[in-house]
């Protein structure tokens, strides 16, 4: 019989390691952010969340609990909120709270996630507290074209893409991601998006370098899992965690440098590094509120409000279908 903490961690995976010699046979070399979030990755990325340097969950949650009882104006009520990269509860459940007319603003929750672990925690916690909820989850990459249960009620419905998570994504990528949301969820849709905005590298660095390390064990799991998930031998501790600011493209990168010439069994190939090598594990684009509206512009969308701290850290951008 399976072991469910075993099915949970994770089993050897074909796709896994098709990803993972994608990216590595790749010049420079590279592994999907996707890939960061098994169990004990989902476990770190919640615990970057709480670093005193990792600004972004703490902003966009103040904002976001500002701004969640206005969502009554944006929708009938009676809507569907769709969460993109949904591998925790915490904001979408500042908007599921909400009423009017004695009627909850939102019916239907679709989370939309990879991590299959954290979607059924979530299942659970929701079922306690929001018990007429209807809760749909689908394991999923937020990349590939969706098509929404056939049986949703009318009522249109609130895109949701918190956590700057469109950061992760290249100015195509998230251009497509948008215009395929805008296809998923219809005419008369409306859209939350959070997005990270741009500010100096002294406060960029440590939030993707901070002194606890945390940081670093996130990146560095990326090889724990391809070890044990696509038969890699990988010496996670022969990597050295680095966070870069990349000016011309607007955004810091993380990267996993080997610290010597090696050559790493990953499935049944062979990949060489040279000594200071790096793998490219993620991109985490920043933005002004003018590529947003850009943005939105390009992919079937128009801005309709806004909402930045006082210190223009992060922005929440309310987008409408066109
Ligand atoms: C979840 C993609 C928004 O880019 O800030 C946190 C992931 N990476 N620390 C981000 C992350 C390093 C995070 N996103």
């Amino acid at each position: 019989m399976p072991d469910d903490a075993w099915s949970v961690r994770g089993v050897p995976d074909p796709a896994v390691l098709r990803l993972a010699l994608d990216g590595l046979g790749a010049t420079p070399k590279t592994l999907p952010p996707q890939l960061f979030y098994d169990e004990e990755g989902c476990r770190l990325f919640y615990a970057i969340t709480a670093l005193p340097e990792y600004y972004l969950t703490r902003t966009e949650g103040a904002l976001l609990r500002e701004i969640a009882p206005r969502a009554a104006d944006w929708l009938q009520p009676g809507a569907t909120l769709v969460e993109y990269g949904a591998s925790h509860e915490a904001k979408a459940k500042l908007l599921l709270a909400g009423r009017s007319a004695g009627r909850a603003t939102f019916e239907t929750y679709v989370a939309i996630d990879v991590a299959r672990a954290a979607l059924s925690e979530m299942g659970a916690r929701l079922r306690q507290e929001f018990p007429q909820l209807r809760f749909i989850p689908i394991e999923a990459d937020f990349e590939q074209p969706l098509l929404l249960p056939p049986d949703l009620p009318a009522a249109a419905k609130l895109g949701f893409f918190p956590g700057s998570t469109i950061g992760n994504l290249d100015p195509v990528g998230r251009r497509r991601f948008l215009a395929q949301a805008r296809e998923t969820l219809g005419h008369d849709a409306a859209f939350l998006l959070g997005a990270d905005l741009r500010k100096p590298e002294s406060v960029l660095i440590p939030a993707y370098d901070d002194a606890a390390g945390v940081t670093a064990a996130f990146n560095r799991n990326l090889l724990v899992r391809l070890n044990r998930e696509a038969n890699a031998e990988f010496d996670p501790d022969s990597f050295d965690h680095r966070a870069i600011w990349n000016a011309a493209e607007g955004r810091i990168e993380m990267h996993l440098v080997s610290r010597h010439a090696q050559t790493v069994r990953v499935g049944s190939a062979h990949v060489s590094f040279a000594a200071g090598e790096t793998i490219h594990t993620e991109n985490s684009y920043k933005f002004t509120p003018d590529d947003i509206a850009g943005l939105a512009a390009d992919a079937g969308w128009r801005l309709q409000d806004s909402w930045t701290d006082a210190e223009a850290r992060f922005g929440l951008f309310l987008l409408k279908a066109i």
